[in-house]
């Protein structure tokens, strides 16, 4: 794969661009960029920089295989394609459409604990608004009404897992999707990556060398052929406050989705 810094690279020897054989589809705030530049560090992957949005944008889809194809990066015939949006986890039209595309594409779901992954969303939506010059509710008027959970709050339904996930089961078949925990990925890197290698069919080329603990980020930082690498300041950013008492019902309400959750992938996480 390219070196983090000059994606350059990677097209000199290159010969063609070709569709994914694997696809990162979620969830948003998951921790999906760090996933896609740390797979970036095997030899073996190129993947697509920015993020695609062909099978959840109709402009983007109705252009066809074409217009995708040539959005990914260039390879040399073995080398795996992967491109991330996180869009798709929660696009109920996008299981099938990737299917359609080709039935043996890999999937990759990066989850995290919903409530932090909602106070994320939020704070990304603040942080764009505010940017805009317009302005945003606080999260505990979106959250609650009345004191109680507000259903109809988009961040909060995009961390309903279960949800979204039966409607890939729908299409694909369990082993089809590795989940990455993405709380672990913050923790310690390179554990998630070995496991992903492996889904992949990979041969083991990522190491703990690759990965750093930078103090002043606050997160691990990349490490490949000399180049250090952080991700850019969106990530990793601070998130908007949450009174205790929002946390707790907002975890409570998270309690029996997981639940749910936890039984479809088959495994728990040690979520709030
Ligand atoms: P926060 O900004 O809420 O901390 P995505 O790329 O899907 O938008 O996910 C963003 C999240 O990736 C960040 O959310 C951060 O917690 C997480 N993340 C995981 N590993 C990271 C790393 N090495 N550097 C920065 N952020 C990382």
């Amino acid at each position: 794969s390219s070196s983090p810094s000059s994606s350059s690279s990677s097209s000199y020897n290159a010969t063609q661009q070709r569709l994914p054989g694997a696809i990162i589809i979620g969830v948003r705030k998951g921790g999906t960029r760090a996933l896609l530049e740390m797979l970036n560090l095997h030899p073996d992957v190129e993947v697509a920089k920015a993020e695609v949005h062909y099978f959840n944008v109709e402009e983007h889809y109705h252009q066809g295989l074409a217009w995708y194809q040539a959005q990914m990066p260039f390879t040399l015939p073995g080398q795996l394609t992967v491109e991330k949006t996180p869009g798709y986890f929660a696009s109920p039209q996008v299981p099938a459409r990737v299917w359609d595309m080709n039935p043996a594409v890999r999937l990759l779901l990066i989850v995290r604990d919903p409530a932090e992954r909602l106070v994320s969303d939020y704070t990304q939506v603040l942080h764009n608004r505010l940017t805009q010059h317009k302005p945003y509710q606080p999260l505990e008027e979106l959250l609650l009404h009345k004191g109680h959970i507000n259903h109809g709050y988009k961040a909060l339904q995009r961390s309903l897992y279960h949800l979204h996930l039966a409607r890939w089961l729908e299409v694909f078949p369990r082993e089809q999707i590795h989940v990455v925990d993405g709380d672990a990925l913050i923790r310690d890197p390179f554990p998630e990556l070995r496991k992903a290698e492996r889904f992949l069919d990979l041969p083991p080329r990522i190491n703990p060398s690759n990965f750093y603990f930078n103090i002043t980020k606050g997160f691990y930082c990349l490490l490949s052929a000399g180049h250090d690498k952080c991700l850019d300041e969106s990530k990793g950013r601070q998130h908007a406050p949450l009174s205790t008492q929002a946390l707790q019902k907002l975890c409570r309400y998270f309690r029996k989705p997981n639940k749910h959750f936890f039984e479809m992938v088959g495994r728990s996480f040690s979520w709030c």
